[in-house]
């Protein structure tokens, strides 16, 4: 961990890039930002359109329940949406989609703007008002996004469950948000297989009492069940008269509930986490245009898929609030073959591309000839997010799709921050590996575990000093949860469960997370969830689930299991195993490798050492194992 070489600024931003740049001197930018972060982020809202300015930028009084913007009046679909039919942007596209067997489709602003109408006069049509949950089920098609906007557009708050989880999952986020109407599709293509959307759906509202209504949008266009009285076809829906003209926008108020999301914490059942229509809005709108300095001719192509916050916030709400037009494409990157986002990036001329180190090392793998056979001159940076970038993977992807020229952008946040929160911008100079310094108006330390700054280069807790407008307003119904969760580790410091250090130039370094939170390729679990899915097997009483270092996924998930009396272990069990957890859970929650054991060591006050048994599995030492039961 302290080889220096690892610290070296390895590219620095060309000339040009600087004097081009959104933000040409980062370092000033942010020592004027955090000497008063509330007018720095009062100058950003003054970009936006509000139905009324606010009283109070800032409203601490009930610490960590921080208020941002309080008495204003807004709603994101202002700015995502109408402010843009009065203007140039109007005409521009907003999305660029590619199905997965190469189906085209575009929407300019004034496209989408009509779509989210008849969809948003469809949810009124049955009976969703301002408050009503509604949860979107949806493969990654235009309906998804379009979805999203009208319940925000109404005043609905949207949980969108990926489309990658299954029945207990999607059950689980039904019944906790209480949702009223859920959106999803007959299918969704992956891989050029069909995903069975519907049929999941079906299981899980098998016992969700409280979905009134189901909206399904054709997509593969194969038979599902439709059950009268509560199912409806989208485009039958769409031709009643109903569904027609145009649709006011609801003023909300700042803090309004925007959407949930569901995401794993350190323990239990994945928890909702919400955020609010004003603070929300300012902060992925800023940090989206400053990190990767959008511009109106650009295009950009975020690959993650918006059941995630990544989606959300920069596929969904950043880029439209800016004014940007975005490729999304539907299914796998090596369908047919792994040069698939490097031809559509040749195609629709992508300039800006965000995705995942998991990805980068993916597509590596196939080696150098497949986007070397694809023109990418277009595009000039590049982003990450979701876990540490390995320097071989930057590297790579640096040379071989940035020409050597293209920076890195490596983003850290999380659900909760709703935006960046430690990031370079095109004109800083970077070191591979590093998501570099906090982006301005936010202020971030390394702690140890009395609450004192760790020395540069040790680890430490990552920990956030001052509230921000995106950050979460909390956990859905669950207040108590949130303060314990975040805000009491270090007094009035939000604890991001990540451990981190700081080199000597003050360029942050992410090593991973110190809880029960598992990335693995990028997606966030718990291991509680994969744990709880496995004793839903009649054969396990037992199990524990960790993490070991994966050569394309980052980590990957191993499960010690023990089994009932008088079930025997076998390779059939175990690939049964795996398939049970893809069920409950979702295919990105199977462990590689299933471990039967007649014991798992534990606290004497029962907890599962997950640190022991991840040291016993990779061969090392098992570190201070004297609260070790016998
Ligand atoms: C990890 C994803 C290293 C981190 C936006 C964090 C990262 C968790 C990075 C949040 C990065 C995210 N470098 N680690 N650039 N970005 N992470 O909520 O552990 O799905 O706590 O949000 O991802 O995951 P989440």
């Amino acid at each position: 961990m302290k080889d220096k070489s690892r610290n070296r600024v390895l590219w620095t931003p060309p000339e040009e890039t600087v004097r081009t740049a959104r933000v040409k001197d980062y370092e000033k930018l942010r020592k004027r930002a955090n000497a008063d972060p509330p007018a720095f982020w009062e100058e950003r809202a003054g970009e936006l359109a509000w139905y009324r300015k606010w009283e109070k930028v800032l409203d601490d009084s009930e610490a960590p329940f921080f208020k941002w913007f309080t008495g204003a009046r807004t709603n994101v679909v202002l700015n995502a949406l109408d402010r843009h039919q009065k203007t140039v942007v109007r005409n521009r596209l907003a999305f660029i989609w590619e199905g997965e067997n190469g189906d085209l489709r575009t929407l300019s602003y004034f496209a989408l703007n009509r779509e989210v109408c008849r969809f948003a006069n469809v949810l009124k049509s049955m009976g969703v008002v301002k408050g009503d949950r509604v949860t979107i089920y949806m493969p990654r098609v235009l309906e998804l996004p379009i979805a999203m906007l009208a319940c925000a557009k109404i005043g609905a708050i949207h949980s969108v469950v990926f489309g990658g989880f299954s029945v207990e999952a999607l059950h689980g986020r039904i019944e906790d948000s209480d949702s009223k109407v859920l959106i999803t599709a007959d299918g969704g293509y992956i891989r050029g297989k069909v995903v069975p959307l519907k049929e999941i759906a079906d299981q899980a509202l098998e016992r969700a009492a409280c979905i009134e209504h189901v909206i399904v949008i054709r997509r593969t266009c194969e038979d599902v069940n439709m059950e009268a009285g509560r199912d409806y076809y989208y485009d039958e829906l769409l031709a009643l008269p109903i569904a027609k003209g145009s649709c006011p926008t609801v003023e909300m108020d700042a803090e309004d509930p925007l959407f949930l999301l569901y995401t794993s914490g350190t323990t239990g059942t994945p928890k909702a986490i919400l955020h609010t229509h004003g603070g929300y809005q300012v902060g992925v709108s800023t940090t989206l245009e400053f990190a990767f300095d959008l511009r109106p001719e650009d295009r950009w192509f975020c690959t993650a898929d918006p059941g995630w916050i990544t989606g959300h916030s920069y596929v969904v709400y950043g880029p439209l609030i800016l004014g940007a037009t975005s490729v999304i494409y539907e299914g796998a990157p090596t369908y047919p073959y792994p040069d698939r986002w490097w031809r559509i990036c040749e195609e629709y001329g992508v300039t800006v591309l965000y995705t995942t180190p998991t990805a980068v090392r993916g597509l590596m793998r196939f080696g150098e000839a497949w986007p070397n056979r694809h023109d990418l001159s277009g595009l000039r940076i590049l982003g990450t997010v979701g876990e540490p970038i390995n320097p071989e993977a930057w590297q790579w992807y640096h040379r071989v799709i940035g020409r050597g020229e293209c920076p890195v952008i490596d983003t850290w946040w999380q659900t909760e921050t709703g935006s960046f929160m430690i990031t370079p911008v095109p004109s800083f100079p970077l070191k591979p590996g590093s998501a570099t310094r906090p982006f301005p108006g936010i202020s971030a330390e390394v702690l140890d575990e009395k609450g004192n700054r760790v020395a540069p280069g040790e680890e430490g807790n990552l920990v956030i000093t001052t509230p921000w407008p995106s950050m979460t307003r909390g956990i859905y119904k669950d207040p108590d949860r949130y303060v314990e969760q975040y805000w009491s580790t270090y007094k009035g410091k939000y604890l991001t469960g990540d451990s981190a250090r700081v080199d000597e130039d003050g360029y942050f370094w992410i090593i991973g997370r110190k809880d029960d939170v598992i990335k693995v390729s990028g997606y966030r679990l718990g291991t509680a969830e994969i744990e709880s899915a496995l004793v839903s097997h009649p054969s396990v009483s037992e199990a524990a689930a960790i993490t070991l270092p994966h050569e394309i996924k980052g980590n990957a998930i191993h499960v010690f299991v023990i089994l009932r009396s008088g079930v025997q272990g076998s390779p059939e069990l175990e690939a049964e195993l795996i398939e049970h957890v893809g069920k409950e859970i979702g295919k990105i929650a199977r462990p590689e490798g299933v471990e039967f054991v007649d014991g798992l060591p534990k606290t004497r006050s029962g907890k599962i050492m997950r640190r022991v048994l991840k040291a016993r599995a990779q061969g090392l030492p098992e570190g201070d194992t004297s609260t070790l039961e016998d």
